[in-house]
């Protein structure tokens, strides 16, 4: 099995990889079963990444959301003397976004919400397995995050990129649906 940062580099070449509009055609069909599922449609309050690099585009579903009158959150990197965390915060408008470290949109205030009254949480990943394990980018943030987390889970992901060689380490925390282009696959936790 690849370390997982050797795993990594291949996974965000490969995934740099698929053509573009190739991956606005898996993009839809993914968006539109997340869309469909119960737990987007039942949610009020959902949180979710800002798609960066060869990310899904993200940014539609906040879209959606804005539209289907749902609260929406995204996380922000905050640094505190001993370490960095990650909260989520609450945006109305586009505008209350502006870029930060790496050029990754982040909102521009830091009041954290309650990570426990979110009810849909969108968690980013490069791979993932059947039991909802991610390799994500190597930050822990969401490993650290989703233990707060009373919501429903659900990880994007380009079919291919669901697979078994994944390194579990006892901190992770698995998501609790996966949606690629071709299923919808609930994993068991
Ligand atoms: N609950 C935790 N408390 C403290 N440190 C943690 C925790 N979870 C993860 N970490 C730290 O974060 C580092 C990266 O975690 P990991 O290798 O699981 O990344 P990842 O899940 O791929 O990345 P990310 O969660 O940022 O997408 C770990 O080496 C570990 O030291
Ligand atoms: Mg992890």
């Amino acid at each position: 099995m690849l370390d997982k940062r050797a795993l990594r580099k291949k996974l965000i070449a490969e995934r740099d990889g698929i053509a573009k509009q190739r991956k606005a055609r898996l993009e839809k069909s993914i968006l539109d079963s997340l869309f469909n599922h119960e737990a987007y449609q039942k949610a009020i309050s959902i949180m979710t990444y800002i798609g960066f690099g060869s990310e899904i585009d993200t940014w539609q579903i906040i879209e959606q959301a804005w539209a289907n009158g749902k609260i929406v959150y995204v996380p922000k990197i905050v640094k505190t003397t001993e370490r960095s965390t990650m909260i989520a915060v609450k945006i109305n408008e586009r505008d209350d976004l502006a870029a930060g470290t790496w050029g990754i949109l982040e909102p521009i205030n830091s009041e954290p919400a309650d990570a426990s009254e979110i009810d849909l949480i969108i968690v980013p990943g490069l791979a993932f397995n059947a039991q909802g394990y991610r390799i994500g980018y190597g930050g822990g943030y969401y490993d650290q995050f989703l233990p707060h987390v009373r919501g429903r889970t659900i990880a994007l992901c380009f079919d291919r990129f669901l697979r078994e060689d994944i390194p579990v380490e006892s901190w992770d925390i698995p998501v609790e649906i996966i949606i690629t282009e071709k299923r919808v696959l609930p994993t068991k936790r």
